[in-house]
């Protein structure tokens, strides 16, 4: 790449992020007409009824700006929670909230720590403060690594980047491993608990980061509308953390850090869809077990999931494999973006995806 003078050095730290084809890119490219992404982990039912009228009905006030203290979501957050709004803040999705906390922590010569197969966004979003990534490798079985982790830190770490859900591999890791963690994490550094996919979990399965959040430990909890509540183009997400913190972000940022629209589409997905929200769930896990299943019947090693996608091993090169699958109309994830050469992930479609997933990728799996 061509320097350009003046930029912080830093900025060539950053390696571009790797989207994925789009349905109409594919379509012209290979003179297809009947395409589907199951790649992104977008979610197929959305956005819900209610939240697409109240989006709607908000249009016509997009000439003021929105309540800059965004009142009534932020109550309906922390309420979820048990919370005060002052325990909540709000972002253009998830994604701006995890750049905000890296602007906010990450120093140059700092470390950070990430499992090594997970969300490609902390390690950029780290290299261009100058922090420097350390990375863990997975178990075996492609779970965080707590022990790992813990044996990661240093004087220097400042964050702990952890998906759980685990993306890209849907994993969760269990309440007794992060409070172990948190026995020992260090005074000076943050666990970032990025909890995207948390509404797919089974909560039974999963840490209580709120629990630990009250009591004032150094962790926060990133959410987002984009995956569970069908919002991922509308772009809002949220944290909750300490007021303290909370207080200290909402300086930091932007002073409108949300939209009107995405904001009344989030309101109204809370309040009135919660039945269609309920009912997608549902089918989310019934299709992600039927995928589990069956792809483990056709001999590959399946992992687990808590999320809306599902990571799998096949006997084949990854990239190969979805460039034949995305021939045949199917865009999936190759796992080589993470290092992982014969893994892929597919995101839980309709009934209909999921069953056109499974008989195109049998097929090659069998030739
Ligand atoms: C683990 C994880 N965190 C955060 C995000 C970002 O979500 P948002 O759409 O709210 O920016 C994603 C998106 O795929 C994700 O997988």
């Amino acid at each position: 790449m061509k320097k350009i003078s003046g930029l912080r050095s830093q900025v060539y730290n950053v390696k571009p992020y790797s989207a994925g084809k789009f349905v109409e890119q594919v379509m012209s490219e290979l003179g297809l007409t009947d395409v589907i992404k199951i790649a992104s982990n977008e979610n197929p039912y959305g956005p819900f009824p209610e939240s697409l009228k109240a989006m709607q009905e908000e249009l016509q006030n997009l000439n003021l700006y929105p309540d800059a203290n965004f009142e009534t979501l932020r109550t309906i957050l922390g309420e979820m929670s048990g919370l005060s709004m002052e325990w909540v803040t709000l972002s253009h999705g998830a994604e701006a909230m995890l750049q905000t906390i890296a602007k906010m922590f990450v120093a140059e010569g700092d470390e950070v720590i990430m499992p090594s197969v997970s969300y490609a966004l902390y390690a950029d979003i780290s290299r261009i403060m100058g922090g420097k990534v350390v990375n863990v490798p997975m178990t075996a079985d492609y779970r965080t690594d707590i022990n790992g982790i813990i044996n990661a830190i240093t004087a220097d770490t400042k964050l702990l980047w952890l998906a759980n859900p685990n993306n890209p591999t849907g994993t969760v890791f269990s309440k007794d491993e992060l409070d172990q963690l948190m026995t020992v994490l260090p005074e000076r550094a943050w666990v970032v608990m990025d909890e995207a996919y948390v509404e797919f979990a089974d909560s039974s399965s999963l840490p209580d980061t709120i629990a630990l959040i009250k009591e004032g430990r150094n962790i926060l909890s990133t959410r987002t509308f984009s995956k569970m509540y069908g919002l991922a183009g509308a772009r809002i997400g949220y944290v909750i953390a300490n007021p303290e913190l909370i207080n200290t972000i909402n300086t930091v940022v932007e002073p409108f850090n949300a939209n009107r629209v995405a904001t009344a589409g989030a309101i109204a997905v809370l309040t009135k869809d919660e039945q269609a929200v309920q009912e997608c769930r549902t089918k989310i896990i019934k299709g992600r077990q039927q995928i589990e299943t069956e792809l483990a019947a056709m001999g590959m090693n399946v992992i687990s999931s808590s999320a809306n996608f599902v990571f799998f091993e096949t006997q084949h090169n990854a990239d190969s494999l979805c460039q034949k699958m995305m021939e045949n109309g199917v865009i999936l994830r190759s796992g080589s973006i993470w290092g992982c050469d014969k893994a892929v992930r597919v995101t839980i479609g309709t009934q209909q995806e999921i069953d056109r997933f499974l008989k195109v990728i049998q097929e090659f799996t069998n030739s």
